[in-house]
């Protein structure tokens, strides 16, 4: 049997989450994406340390007016990945506030994976790839992925990442 590892996907509307999860499940890019009413699930099966695992990703709204909805969906999460677009500086600043979500609503002992999307925006780059969340230690600070969805070749190492950080909890 699969080893099931739960991923819960957060950011502000618009960063891609959506995006980069079909890229992750198999499909193609979309330019049209629409926007996540409440919560998606998708699913995908992965081989890491010749184990198999069952990965279910939990895709969440961004936008603000389904915010109420989303806390429920962080319980019994072993992976968390907060998104945000490096075209667009306000998305990386809402991660203090996914952050704070996801330490008031997921088990503590839940991973941060923290990406930039939109790495082929590299003209209307807002954010730098040195800039840190301003409220977390330099030791504590988690490194920070740039991925493009978009132009992303095969999400073999992507998926690795996430599948071994669920597998360390
Ligand atoms: P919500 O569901 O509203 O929270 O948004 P989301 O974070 O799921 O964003 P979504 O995947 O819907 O993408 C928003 C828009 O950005 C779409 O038009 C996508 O085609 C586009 N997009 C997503 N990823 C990329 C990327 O890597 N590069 C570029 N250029 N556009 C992207
Ligand atoms: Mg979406």
């Amino acid at each position: 049997m699969p080893e099931d590892v739960k991923v819960i996907v957060i950011g502000d509307s618009s960063v891609g989450k959506s995006s980069l999860l079909k890229r992750l499940a198999g499909e193609d890019f979309v330019e049209v994406q629409e926007s996540t009413v409440a919560v998606e699930y998708y699913h995908r099966q992965w081989k890491v340390r010749r184990k198999d695992i069952n990965l279910q990703f939990w895709d969440t709204a961004g936008q603000e007016r389904f915010r109420n909805l989303i806390p429920r969906y962080y319980a019994n999460s072993h992976v968390a990945i907060a998104i945000f677009d490096i075209s667009n500086k306000a998305s990386f600043t809402s991660l203090e506030f996914w952050i704070q979500e996801l330490k008031r609503y997921a088990p503590s002992d839940c991973k941060i994976i923290l990406i930039g999307n939109k790495a082929d925006l590299k003209e209307k780059r807002q954010v730098s790839p040195k800039d840190k969340l301003p409220w977390t230690s330099e030791s504590k600070h988690p490194k920070i992925i740039e991925i493009s969805a978009k132009t992303l070749k095969k999400p073999n190492s992507i998926l690795d990442s996430i599948a071994s950080e669920g597998l360390a909890v």
